[in-house]
């Protein structure tokens, strides 16, 4: 059985860079799509996601070169629309894609996003959000295929400030003709850092990081270099590691400003943290203190992605925590896997009542998802005895080399 192994109890110390964001490269992969030359990308994360990326953009006609952390992306000659529904299956970001495709080709092809084991993930907000800007919708249970003569400039006001829809919107933006306006839009980081790259390669965009977005192309695009900025939920993984595991870990390359709620967190549960704009350093005695609500929501609230990692940190506490899980229902189900290596997690509907336990022990658990699995991982780092994680190929998706990370940093830890 594949797995990943964890030999738990063994502190965590040194200096770490963390590598970059999964959640930025993803949509500005697809922002080059709009671009008819050479769009180049720096720190560059080698993850699952990245590499399925790449595959559909070459499936599309997009010419790639990849050169240690440095792709180079040739968009001259985009012939084709249509997403394999291989890669749609396997990374449900593709779906990201469908406003760039539109705004190129004039037609997307995809399928439903499934594979998903996190909570419904409905794409609604994307689809009617495209309408309004022209797009024509077609959807026969399997395939959905958009397509628009043209894209026009539009108002449009979401009914929830999803990430991917909020994306979707300023890639077609980005292609259409007049002015688009997204109220109540996502104000995550990685939608600030798409809408820099956006500006980067000339299009005008107002309102970033606020829930009001005004985007209008007024000149034609151009060729752009950006550095894609350190993954702020690697990072939050990694403290939360070295918290349940002890030690003194400092990470390097992380832009801490996009980070406050969950270094606020930290702070909430006793640890010994301070940061700088671009690192952080952690000091741990292994006592977590538990703490009365982790509630997620959108940013700037606690993030979804750093929940997973809080509740096997949690469940290392000094008492009682409560969870509100209030994006994805089923991130919850992480609990069942803690509870194999002796955690005390009452789930119901959307919340978790975590009795920490001070201590948990090695077993053969399972990643359900990414972040889930990631978690598993910093719940083996502080465990007594072993922890195989069985289908590790959940978090090769995010996380590059979570085993030599946390090896570097005293961790025992192997594929
Ligand atoms: C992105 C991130 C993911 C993160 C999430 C929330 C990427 C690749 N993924 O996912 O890691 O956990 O943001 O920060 O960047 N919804 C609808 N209809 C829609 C779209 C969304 O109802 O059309 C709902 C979802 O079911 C969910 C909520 O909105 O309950 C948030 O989803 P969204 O912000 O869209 O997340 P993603 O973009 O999928």
């Amino acid at each position: 059985m594949d797995t990943l192994n964890v030999q738990g109890g063994y502190p965590l110390t040194g200096e770490l860079k963390i590598q970059g964001s999964k959640n930025t490269v993803l949509p500005v992969m697809a922002a080059a799509v709009l671009y008819k030359g050479v769009t180049i990308l720096t720190n560059v994360p080698m993850i699952q996601d990245v590499y399925c990326m790449i595959h559909i953009l070459e499936a599309i006609g997009v010419k790639i070169a990849l050169s240690g952390h440095c792709l180079t992306m040739d968009a001259s000659l985009v012939e084709s629309g249509e997403i394999p529904m291989e890669d749609v299956k396997r990374m449900r970001s593709s779906i990201m894609l469908l406003g760039a495709l539109l705004g190129r080709v004039g037609e997307a092809v995809t399928s439903y996003p499934g594979g998903c084991t996190i909570g419904l993930r409905p794409i609604d907000l994307h689809l009617k959000a495209l309408e309004a800007m022209g797009a024509e919708i077609f959807e026969d249970g399997t395939k959905i295929r958009a397509s628009a003569r043209k894209l026009r400039g539009a108002h449009i006001r979401l009914d929830f400030p999803s990430v991917g829809a909020t994306e979707n919107i300023l890639l077609a933006a980005t292609a259409a003709k007049g002015v688009t306006v997204i109220d109540n839009a996502a104000r995550e980081p990685e939608i600030i850092e798409l809408c820099l790259f956006l500006q980067k390669m000339g299009v005008s965009v107002r309102g970033a990081g606020t829930s009001r977005i005004r985007i209008e192309r007024k000149k034609e695009l151009r060729q752009t270099s950006y550095q894609i900025t350190g993954d702020r939920i690697v990072a939050g993984t990694y403290l939360a590691a070295a918290a349940v595991a002890g030690g003194e870990v400092r990470l390097t390359g992380i832009y801490t400003p996009y980070m406050e709620s969950v270094l606020r967190a930290f702070q909430n549960c006793g640890c010994d943290i301070s940061w700088g704009k671009e690192e952080i350093a952690l000091r741990s005695d292994r006592r977590i203190r538990a703490v009365p609500w982790v509630k997620t929501s959108p940013y700037p609230g606690f993030p979804t992605d750093m929940q997973s990692p809080f509740m096997a940190m949690l469940a290392y506490g000094d008492g009682v925590s409560m969870i509100e899980e209030r994006i994805f229902e089923s991130r919850l189900n992480l609990a069942a896997q803690l509870a194999k290596m002796g955690a005390d997690i009452r789930v119901e509907e959307n919340r978790a009542r975590v009795a920490g336990q001070g201590r948990l022990h090695g077993a053969l658990v399972q990643a359900e998802d990414l972040r889930a699995g990631a978690a598993l991982a910093v719940a083996a780092a502080g465990a007594e005895g072993m922890t195989r994680i069985a289908d590790p190929g959940y978090i090769k998706r995010g996380y590059e080399s979570i085993d030599q990370d946390l090896r570097s940093l005293g961790g025992r830890i192997w594929w």
